[in-house]
């Protein structure tokens, strides 16, 4: 290293690894030590780096599939008057997904318009000064490009990676020029005590090496628990330690359970398959309790007590023993509060589950088509909104969420109801963490309870969304995930 390494040209680590045919772990090692002894100094500069994706180094090589179709649009004449989409995307060579990405940036980068199946090409457009192309090129090319806005489009469309890293160089200090002058001997170091040595006391003459413990080491990810799955895990703690028992149960119900027992009448939008999952196979259970269920369906078309009213709309046993995979886990607590699926129970009790649930909703940033949901209820003599209020208080608490909002709500099971939001750290945005309410009577009758229910469905990713500050559902859910997000983030609370 000392008669690779200069006084007055800065080398970096790599060039001293090229030139000494060493590994730059090596080298780094080496130029700590020789930093320590003085004859060395090393500059560090941090540096983010940009390297190309696989798809952007195929698109370095073949072209961006919408300056491919231009290309191809103009060779077919959609220069001067609209042609045939069909045509321009044949001659250009596209094909599966590629057809797709060459239209969705089409119209954006100004190449022409596209428009019921027809295509035109903008005369004036230049697709060498394509800049997406040219810095795609450039970085193929290891050049750098400084344009932020184009590497963050560039990475937005996942073409490429950045990275951060520090650059170490190395030039000789006085001390070190003296040392090299008065001439350096070369000493071989044992960087390991191996039995061989021990045995044939060749230890007592070779020279070790000394530890650097400020050299880089390589990172070694081991596996861990999700960070949802530890935060599932603490709430059922919390929720343990607030004298709650865990209610379990299947993941696709009756919809008897799911929405006839919570007084959801049958022709409610949300009963559709715009919102939920049906089986096709089976398609039914079959052993509901049957006084239960004419409970239910009485309550569904007289209401109950003196002024009841029903909903006056059909009511089918047969849409009732539909099997759907479950949109909230409410469906437990109705088994649980009938006594179907442990007996019955006395007030007072309280009950809970973290499990998944499965809603046919739009993906976007806070939407799945699955989620946990945080389920309770608590059944207990003269429950007011008071006692829902300051349960969840002392729920969020213990996850250091301190500003809940609550927000009047109607469900057909609840009365009265309120949403459940607080406040993402990092947006200050007010979003919604729950839904919740008092079971009425509808609900409550034909269950056979007497005493009050106050319930709940809280949604865990929204909890971790105000625990751990990220914007997007997907950065803990899917093949999307943050991977450094979930590597490096504990549940502390
Ligand atoms: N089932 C409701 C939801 O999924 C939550 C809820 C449960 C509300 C119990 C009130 C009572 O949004």
């Amino acid at each position: 290293m000392l008669h690779a390494a200069s006084a007055d040209d800065e080398q970096t680590i790599e060039q001293l690894a090229a030139e000494t045919d060493e590994k730059p772990e090596t080298v780094t090692g080496a130029a700590f030590a020789l930093a320590e002894a003085g004859l060395l100094d090393v500059t560090e500069e941090e540096r983010s780096a940009v390297s190309l994706t696989e798809e952007g180094a195929e698109y370095a090589e073949d072209g961006l599939p919408e300056v491919r179709l231009y290309r191809a649009a103009v060779e077919a004449g959609a220069g001067d008057d609209a042609i045939e989409m069909g045509q321009a995307i044949g001659r250009s060579g596209l094909g599966g997904p590629l057809v797709n990405i060459a239209l969705s940036n089409y119209a954006r980068k100004g190449y022409g318009s596209i428009e019921r199946g027809q295509i035109t090409a903008e005369p004036d457009a230049d697709p060498d000064a394509d800049a997406e192309a040219v810095a795609l090129a450039a970085i193929e090319a290891g050049e750098d490009v400084t344009d932020e806005s184009v590497l963050d489009q560039l990475e937005s469309r996942g073409l490429l990676e950045r990275t951060e890293s520090t650059r170490r160089s190395v030039t000789l200090t006085e001390a070190g020029i003296t040392a090299l002058m008065e001439g350096v001997e070369v000493a071989q170091t044992v960087g390991q005590l191996t039995p061989a040595l021990l045995t044939t006391g060749e230890w007592r003459d070779v020279e070790f090496a000394e530890y650097n413990v400020a050299a880089d080491a390589e990172e070694t990810i081991g596996g861990s628990v999700h960070i949802l799955r530890q935060t599932a895990n603490r709430v059922k703690d919390v929720l343990v330690g607030m004298g709650f028992q865990e209610m379990q149960g299947p993941h696709a119900d009756a919809e008897f359970w799911i929405n006839d027992c919570l007084f959801m009448p049958q022709d409610h939008p949300a009963r559709t398959h715009w919102d939920q999952f049906a089986l096709s196979n089976p398609t039914e259970i079959h052993d509901l309790p049957g006084e239960l269920l004419e409970r239910v369906r009485d309550a569904h078309l007289h209401g109950v007590g003196e002024s009841g009213e029903g909903y006056h709309s059909p009511w089918s046993e047969d849409v009732a023993r539909g099997i759907d995979l479950r949109g909230h886990t409410t469906s437990l607590s109705m088994r649980y509060l009938s006594g179907y699926q442990t007996g019955e129970l006395e007030p007072p009790q309280r009950f809970f589950s973290v499990e998944k649930v499965y809603r046919n909703d739009t993906l976007d940033s806070t939407h799945l088509l699955e989620f946990f949901q945080i389920e309770g209820w608590v059944m207990a003599e003269d429950l007011s909104v008071r006692d829902l209020m300051g349960t969840f208080t002392e729920f969020y608490e213990q996850f250091g969420i301190t500003d809940l909002r609550f927000k009047p709500h109607y469900n057909p099971y609840t009365e009265p109801s309120f949403e459940l939001f607080g406040h993402h750290p990092e947006t200050g945005e007010l979003i919604e963490i729950g839904n919740s309410g008092i079971f009425r009577a509808e609900v409550l009758e034909p269950l056979g309870v007497e005493a009050d229910v106050m319930a709940w469905g809280l949604a865990l990713e929204r909890l971790l969304m105000l625990m751990y500050g990220f914007e997007d559902i997907r950065d803990v859910h899917g093949t999307l995930c943050d991977l450094d997000l979930l590597r490096n983030t504990e549940v502390l609370h």
